[in-house]
C-alpha cells in the first residue's frame, strides 16, 4: 500500500510525562509521545497496558495526574470547558462498537454533530450528510435504521459521523474489533483513504497486528504504562526487542510468560 514518509517534521499531538493513577496503581507511568501531522499512527500493546486510557486522555475524557497533552498548539490539561470545546471541534472519535443512536436513522446519526455544533441550514446539513456517507461507501443509506445494517456498515456510519465536522484528527479505538477479517480490512482501507485523500491525522489504538502493519506510518508500542518503542512499521517489525517480537508474531512462548502462577500475576500487577 502507498505509504507516506514517516517524518515530515511536524507533530500535531505531543504528550509529555503523562501519569494516570487508579488508586495507587499508575496505569500510565510517564508516557512521552509525538503524533505526526497528517499521518496514521497506531498505538499498540497488550491487553490492559493502557491504550484506551491513553486515548481517553487525548480526547479530554480523562484528566491526568501529571504531564502535558498538547493538541495542535493547546495544552488541554486543565483547559477550561469553552476552550476545550474549541479543541474538540478539531477531532472526531470512532468509539469501539460504533455507538450509533438506534432510534435515529443513519442520516440523522451523521447529522448530529452538525446540528449540535453549527447553525447550518437543513438543506446544507443534508448535502454534507450525503457527501460523508458517500466517502464511506454508503451512498443512499440515509433513511436506514441502525438495526437494518451490518456491523461493518455501522462502523462506517460512525466514521461518517466522526468526520462530519471536517476534523483534523480522527481517533479510533480498535476499529476492527468484532468484524470479520474482510470487513476489518475494508475499514483499514477507509482509514488509509481518509488519511491520504483528506490529509486527516489518524490515531488508531489496536492490538490487531495485521491491521496495524497495513495502515501505520508510525507505531507506538505501549508496555506497562510506558512507551517501549516507536518507529515506522518496518522498524517495529525488525526490532530486536524480544517482547515486541513476541507480540508482533503472536507467539505464546517468549518474553511474555504464557503459564503464570497467580502470585507472579499479582506481583506483575503491583509492579506496573
Ligand atoms: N476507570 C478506571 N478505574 C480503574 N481502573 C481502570 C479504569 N480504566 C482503566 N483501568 C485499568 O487500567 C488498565 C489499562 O486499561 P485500558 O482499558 O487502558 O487497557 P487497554 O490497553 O485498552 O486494554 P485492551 O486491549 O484490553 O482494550 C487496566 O488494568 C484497567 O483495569
Ligand atoms: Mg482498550
Amino acid at each position: 500500500m502507498n505509504k507516506t514518509k514517516l517524518d515530515n517534521g511536524k507533530s500535531i499531538i505531543t504528550v509529555k510525562g503523562l501519569v494516570k493513577r487508579f488508586g495507587d496503581r499508575a496505569v500510565l507511568d510517564g508516557v512521552d509521545l509525538e503524533i505526526p501531522d497528517g499521518q496514521i499512527t497506531v498505538i499498540m500493546g497488550g491487553s490492559g497496558c493502557g491504550k484506551s486510557t491513553l486515548l481517553r486522555h487525548l480526547v479530554g475524557l480523562y484528566q491526568p495526574d501529571e504531564g502535558e497533552i498538547c493538541i495542535d498548539g493547546d495544552n488541554i490539561v486543565g483547559l477550561e470547558t469553552k476552550k476545550m470545546n474549541g479543541v474538540k471541534r478539531k477531532f472526531g472519535m470512532l468509539f469501539q462498537g460504533a455507538a450509533l443512536f438506534n432510534s435515529m436513522t443513519v442520516g440523522e446519526n451523521v447529522a448530529l454533530p452538525l446540528r449540535e455544533h453549527t447553525d447550518l441550514s437543513e438543506e446544507i446539513i443534508q448535502i454534507i450528510v450525503k457527501v460523508k456517507l458517500e466517502l464511506v461507501g454508503l451512498t443512499g443509506f440515509e433513511d436506514f435504521m441502525p438495526h437494518q445494517i451490518s456491523g461493518g456498515m455501522k462502523k462506517r456510519v460512525a466514521l461518517a459521523r466522526a468526520i462530519a465536522l471536517d476534523p483534523k484528527i480522527v481517533f479510533y479505538d480498535e476499529p476492527g474489533a468484532g468484524l470479520d477479517p474482510i470487513t476489518a480490512s475494508m475499514i483499514d482501507q477507509l482509514i488509509l483513504d481518509l488519511s491520504r485523500k483528506l490529509k486527516i491525522t489518524s490515531v488508531v489504538v489496536s492490538h490487531e497486528m495485521k491491521s496495524a502493519f497495513r495502515i501505520a506510518d508510525k507505531m507506538i508500542v505501549l508496555h506497562k504504562g510506558r512507551v517501549l518503542e516507536t518507529g515506522s512499521a518496518e522498524q517495529i517489525k525488525n526490532t530486536a526487542n524480544p517482547y515486541i517480537q513476541q507480540f508482533v508474531h503472536g507467539e505464546p512462548e517468549g518474553a511474555i510468560p504464557f503459564r503464570q502462577t497467580s502470585e507472579a500475576y499479582l506481583k506483575g500487577l503491583l509492579e506496573t
